[in-house]
């Protein structure tokens, strides 16, 4: 039996190493700018900004979707938009702080990282995202919460 690969074979698996060399290349290109520090719940957040549009836009959306939509897919991420849950500042505080079923905590007491250390957000940050949220996408919640307020619950709610 002529156990030698015919031309068409070699061509064949030619063809497949070339696939996968050029998509390792995508791979290492797509990784790239995540390597470089950029912020992102799969990582500690070097992250000083209390600016709370900057810490929807790194952390939070990547779940609930640029315009707090939601999403259903490999899981169902809830809309944030015109949500009539987030009446409540402290629901919303608390969610973030200690996290809900799917949703990740982000109180650096109550966080656990994917791979490696996880992303925590201070309560002043908790407070700015939850003062963004309930005063954008549709919400105009009034009432605003204080780092301070936030840290009472974090101390209250075990
Ligand atoms: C890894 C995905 C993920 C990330 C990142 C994420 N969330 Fe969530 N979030 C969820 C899931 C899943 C739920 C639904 C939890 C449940 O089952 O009640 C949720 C629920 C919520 C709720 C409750 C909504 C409601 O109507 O009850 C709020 C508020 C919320 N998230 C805010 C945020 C904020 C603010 C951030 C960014 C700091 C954030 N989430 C980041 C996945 C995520």
């Amino acid at each position: 039996m002529n156990t030698r690969a015919s031309p068409s074979t070699t061509a064949r698996c030619l063809y497949a190493g070339i696939v996968i060399a050029a998509l390792l290349i995508v791979i290492v290109l797509v990784e790239a700018p995540v390597r470089a520090g950029t912020p992102s719940i799969f990582g500690p957040t070097p992250f000083g900004t209390t600016d709370g549009r900057q810490i929807y836009e790194h952390i939070c959306q990547g779940c609930h979707m640029p315009d707090a939509g939601g999403a259903v897919g490999a899981g169902h991420y809830p809309a944030l938009a015109a949500d009539p849950t987030l009446v409540s500042r402290q629901y919303m505080a608390l969610t973030v702080l200690k996290g809900r079923r799917n949703m990740p905590a982000f109180g650096a007491k109550h966080a656990i990282g994917f791979v490696g250390p996880p992303a925590t957000l201070s309560s002043a940050q908790i407070a700015a995202v939850v003062n963004y949220v309930r005063t954008h996408f549709g919400n105009h919640y009034k009432d605003m919460i204080t780092a301070a307020e936030v840290e009472a619950l974090d101390e209250a709610a075990h």
